[in-house]
C-alpha cells in the first residue's frame, strides 16, 4: 500500500477511536454520499493549515479531556460554515464555462494566508486604534509579530506602520505616539521612525520631545535633511519665544 495513503487511513483509525460518537450528522443521513472520518479530518487539516489555529479554535471541549467536534457551541464554528459555503460559491463562479483544470481553485488560505485575521495589517491596527486606542493598537501589534513575524500574512515592515500612523497623526497624535514608539522597539536605528514621532510630538505641542527626538534622528543618519530642516525650525521658534 502507498505509504501516504496507510498513513492517512491510520490517521482516520485513529480519530475514528478518540471520536466519542459516530459521524452522526452522515451517518444518519445514508442517502448521502457519505464522507469517511479521513475525508472529514484532512479537510479539517485545511482549516487549521489555512488559519494557522487548532481544532479547538473552531470546536469546543468535551469529556475525558477530548474535543466535541459536534457541537454547535462555538460561534467561529457557525463563522466557518458560512465561510465554507462562500468558499464553494466562489469556486462555482470562477469554474463556470470553463474545464475543471484551467481554473484556479480558492481554499481558505488563499484569503486567510495562515492566519485567522485575514485583513491587512493596516487595517487591523487603524481598527483597533479607533476602538481601542493606541496602547491597545500598540499591544495587538506586538502580538501578531510574535506569533506571525516571518510568515507571508503580514507586513511588519516599518514602512506599513509609519504610513498607517500618518493617516490619523494628526487627528489623534497621542495614538500615533503610542505605535511609533512601539516602532522604535522593532527599529531602534531608524532615523525616519524618530523623524516620524518627532512630528507627532509637534502635533501634541510638545517642541522638547520632539526637538529630542529629531536629534537622535540626526544622530542616527546626520543626511536626515528634513529632520535638521525641522530641528533648526523649531530651534528658531524657541530662541523667539
Ligand atoms: C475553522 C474552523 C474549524 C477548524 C479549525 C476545525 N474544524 Fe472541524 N468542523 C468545522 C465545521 C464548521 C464543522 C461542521 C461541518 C458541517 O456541519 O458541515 C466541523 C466538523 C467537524 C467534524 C464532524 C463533526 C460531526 O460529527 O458533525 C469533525 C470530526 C471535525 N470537525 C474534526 C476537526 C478536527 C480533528 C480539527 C483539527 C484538525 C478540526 N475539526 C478543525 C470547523 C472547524
Ligand atoms: C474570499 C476570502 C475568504 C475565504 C476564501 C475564506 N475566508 Fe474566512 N474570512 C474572510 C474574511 C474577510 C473574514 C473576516 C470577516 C469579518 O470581519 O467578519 C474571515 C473570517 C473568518 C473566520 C472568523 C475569524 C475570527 O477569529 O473571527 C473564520 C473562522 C473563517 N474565516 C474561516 C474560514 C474557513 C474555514 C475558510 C475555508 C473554508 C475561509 N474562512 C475562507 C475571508 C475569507
Amino acid at each position: 500500500m502507498d505509504p501516504r495513503r496507510f498513513r492517512a487511513l491510520a490517521l482516520g483509525l485513529v480519530f475514528a477511536v478518540v471520536l466519542s460518537a459516530p459521524i452522526h450528522a452522515w451517518a444518519q443521513e445514508p442517502a448521502r454520499s457519505a464522507p469517511n472520518i479521513v475525508t472529514v479530518v484532512e479537510t479539517m487539516r485545511t482549516y487549521t493549515q489555512g488559519l494557522g489555529v487548532e481544532c479547538i479554535y473552531c470546536h469546543v471541549d468535551g469529556q475525558n479531556g477530548r474535543l466535541n467536534y459536534r457541537s454547535d457551541d462555538n460561534p467561529r464554528k457557525q463563522v466557518a460554515r458560512k465561510m465554507i459555503a462562500m468558499t464553494a460559491d466562489i469556486n462555482t463562479m470562477i469554474g463556470l464555462g470553463r474545464s475543471e483544470h484551467s481554473t484556479t481553485r480558492v481554499t481558505c488560505l488563499t484569503c486567510h494566508r495562515g492566519v485567522p485575521d485575514p485583513r491587512p495589517l493596516n487595517d487591523i491596527i487603524r481598527e483597533k486604534m479607533e476602538r481601542e486606542g493606541g496602547q491597545a493598537a500598540a499591544d495587538h501589534y506586538r502580538a501578531l509579530r510574535q506569533r506571525f513575524f516571518g510568515g507571508p500574512a503580514y507586513d511588519f515592515r516599518e514602512e506599513l506602520l509609519l504610513t498607517t500612523v500618518q493617516t490619523f497623526v494628526d487627528g489623534r497624535p497621542d495614538e500615533a505616539i503610542e505605535l511609533l514608539k512601539m516602532n522604535l522597539e522593532f527599529y531602534p536605528q531608524s532615523s525616519r521612525g524618530y523623524s516620524a514621532l518627532a512630528y507627532a510630538y509637534t502635533r501634541r505641542r510638545d517642541d522638547p520631545s520632539a526637538m529630542t527626538a529629531l536629534e537622535k534622528a540626526l544622530d542616527l543618519d546626520p543626511d536626515n535633511s528634513i529632520a535638521r530642516g525641522q530641528l533648526e525650525q523649531l530651534k528658531k521658534y524657541q530662541r523667539r519665544r
